[in-house]
């Protein structure tokens, strides 16, 4: 099971809205999905309760039910974890992302959202260095703000998602309904924005579970030939 948390010290930057899409992408993508709401304001919740599907499940739940949450998902059989956070409370973020394989900052391309990249970065890898990248968020068509923003992040040296989330209406028409645009309007640009970000975040998480595998099959190799 992945745990995947979205992490921004940063409200409306879109991490309701990914946790939703993500968890989404991976049911039509044949994987068991579900949702931790960690936000007190319960808006994937509510989201859930205006929708008919049972898919994604969306659980509610406080820093101190999340080990048991998680536990519990497992048990389940649940493939992949959304953990959306709340932008202000920082040590139950901090939480979300001690429990979790990747942390995902959504950020949209605007000075007071780019200002809090780094501070949700550093949240994120407080407890331990771990996988985390950005991708911006309610992108508007005209200007070039989010060619500057990519630029701002990568400067930095932040790994950046290559899709990146339009501003569009038919994430806040299909929230309506307790949908995403996966469901509303799979041939759309939403849709093909959000799969393509989902697509990412499997390939990450796959290479990391290599990475991984790589390592144990290492110290085993050198246990084998201290023992
Ligand atoms: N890509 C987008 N295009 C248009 N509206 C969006 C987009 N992403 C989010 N929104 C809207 O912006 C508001 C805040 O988004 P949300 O995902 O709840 O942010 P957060 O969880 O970070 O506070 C919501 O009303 C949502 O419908
Ligand atoms: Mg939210």
């Amino acid at each position: 099971m992945y745990v995947i948390s979205l992490l921004a010290q940063k409200g409306g930057s879109g991490k309701t809205t990914l946790a939703e899409c993500l968890a989404v992408a991976a049911t039509q993508d044949g994987k068991l999905a579900a949702i931790l709401d960690m936000d007190p304001q319960g808006t994937a919740r509510s989201w859930k309760q205006r929708r008919g599907a049972d898919d994604p499940a969306v659980i509610s739940m406080t820093m101190a039910n999340l080990d048991e949450e998680l536990v519990r998902a497992r048990d389940a059989g649940a493939d992949m974890v959304f953990i959306d956070t709340p932008a202000r409370l920082s040590d139950w973020a901090m939480e979300a992302a001690r429990v979790s394989d990747l942390v995902i900052v959504p950020s949209r391309a605007t000075v007071k959202d780019l200002e809090r990249v780094e501070a949700s970065i550093k949240l994120a890898t407080v407890y331990a260095i771990r996988p985390v990248f950005v991708v911006l968020t309610q992108v508007r068509p005209c200007g070039d703000r989010h060619v500057q923003a990519e630029q701002f992040i990568t400067a930095k040296r932040f790994p950046v998602c290559p899709a990146q989330i339009g501003d569009r209406v038919s994430y806040q028409d299909s929230d309506v309904a307790g949908l995403t645009p996966l469901e509303t309007e799979p041939a759309g640009k939403g849709a093909d924005e959000m799969r393509r970000v989902y697509r990412f975040t499997r390939e990450l998480l796959s290479q990391l579970q290599t990475k991984k595998a790589n390592h144990e099959q290492a110290g085993e190799k050198s246990d084998r030939r201290a023992g």
